[in-house]
């Protein structure tokens, strides 16, 4: 049968992540003892209060389709979140709850993109907006930066990039794949410049709300007067929780892209899981400093930092910036490009990622994926014995490379 998908299908990619994954996979049923610093989620379990919510509510028979945009406490229980932890104020009908803060982006997208409209992605981005505003018909305008701005874009990058096709800008800060959280006063100057273009909107994905290792918090760009009609908040219960296979995000909108948010995924996948949603909802309503395992998980995630951060920095060739949030690292390892591990070149970061997880089997993520090509991305979601094994293993093969 000759296959004939659709041409929005051809426009996206099996990620390079999908790859690395199948090839660690292959190696594992090998017997390899593979050291993963490849996961975009938290190796912690999910809090046992909110497991028990759950458990709850299937005893409670919370089996049924829930209302589209979420149940109407835990859309409370956003909003007043929202209010609590990021000074916002928000109606609940404005939130919209989805099967994850994935799909949150891709209604966002498919509610304010018409074709040909362009995106400001700063790169390194993660790896999924790239495709996702392929598929909803947009154009990805990518913002290059480079490891000495600190992978953060200001009001120049911006200039530079601006069409008359602009419609939305995306911001993720603490940033996956770099870990780079932009203060508040690079927020104010970047919100300053958009204030002067009020035909551009915001998506601001701040998944990785909970790990920032500095004390401060993230300013919201929903925080400025001008910009917060604009301004579309992602946020989920993956990260902060570590619940990334229950499936939970949730957008803060204007009315009218919440209304067509709710019309969009009522056609693709109605509202999100009803038992995750009763679960979201004790974890959302507590006060974040009264849940201790949030500040567990931080202080574990800022010690394996520490830790792989110091450690690179001793290697020859490497060139790293402490992470300021999430839990990822981000080293450029370009010196090695043109060098050979026995007759095998090193052209890029695929070939370095392949190699080290075949000769080295530590996994990693290609920078590529995420568009900077001269970096890997560690992630450090993985006890400190395993990342001082990775780490050991990665100087002994960049050592080897002539
Ligand atoms: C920046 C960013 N946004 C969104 C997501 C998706 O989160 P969710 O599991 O809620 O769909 C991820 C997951 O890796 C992420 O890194």
């Amino acid at each position: 049968m000759q296959t004939r998908l659709s041409n929005r299908t051809q426009l996206i990619q099996e990620a390079a992540m999908a790859t690395m994954g199948n090839l660690s996979r292959k190696l594992k049923a090998q017997g390899a003892d593979i050291v993963t610093l490849s996961l975009g989620e938290p190796d912690f379990n999910t809090p046992d209060f909110i497991k028990q919510a759950a458990h709850n509510a299937i005893d409670q028979n919370f089996s049924h389709y829930s209302p589209l945009p979420g149940f109407a406490d835990l859309r409370q229980a956003i909003a007043h979140k929202l209010q609590r932890d990021n000074n916002l104020i928000y109606k609940p009908e404005q939130i919209i709850v989805s099967t994850g803060a994935k799909q949150s982006i891709m209604n966002a997208l498919f509610a304010l993109l018409n074709d040909g409209d362009e995106v400001l992605l700063p790169a390194p981005y993660w790896a999924s907006y790239y495709d996702m505003i392929l598929l909803a018909g947009g154009i990805p305008r990518v913002i290059n930066t480079t490891i000495e701005d600190g992978f953060k874009i200001t009001e120049k990058h911006l200039e530079t990039s601006i069409s008359d096709k602009t419609k939305l800008l995306i911001f993720n800060s603490p940033n996956n794949p770099s870990g780079a959280f932009y203060s508040k006063d690079e927020v104010k100057q970047i919100a300053a410049f958009l204030k002067n273009h009020p035909s551009i909107f915001i998506l601001s994905d701040d998944v990785y709300e909970f790990f920032v290792y500095k004390n401060e918090k993230p300013l919201s760009m929903a925080k400025f007067p001008e910009l917060f009609e604009r301004t579309i908040l992602i946020n989920g219960i993956s990260k902060s929780f570590a619940m990334t296979g229950w499936r939970l995000g949730y957008m803060a909108a204007h009315q009218d892209i919440a209304r067509a948010c709710d019309i969009i995924q009522g056609q693709i996948t109605s509202g999100a899981n009803s038992i995750t949603q009763r679960a979201a909802l004790v974890a959302i309503e507590k006060e974040p400093q009264d849940i201790p395992e949030i500040a567990y998980m931080r202080n574990e995630f800022r010690k394996r930092r520490d830790f792989v951060f110091s450690y690179l920095q001793k290697l020859p060739k490497i060139k790293t910036i402490l992470p300021e949030g999430a839990f990822y690292i981000f080293p450029d390892i370009s010196g090695f490009f043109g060098k050979k591990f026995q007759n095998q070149t090193i052209n890029n970061s695929f070939d370095f990622a392949i190699l080290l997880l075949n000769e080295a089997h530590v996994s990693t993520t290609p920078g590529v994926a995420f568009g900077v090509d001269n970096c890997l991305r560690l992630s450090y979601a993985n006890s400190l014995p395993e990342l001082e094994k990775a780490m050991n293993r990665l100087s002994a093969f960049v050592e080897k490379l002539t």
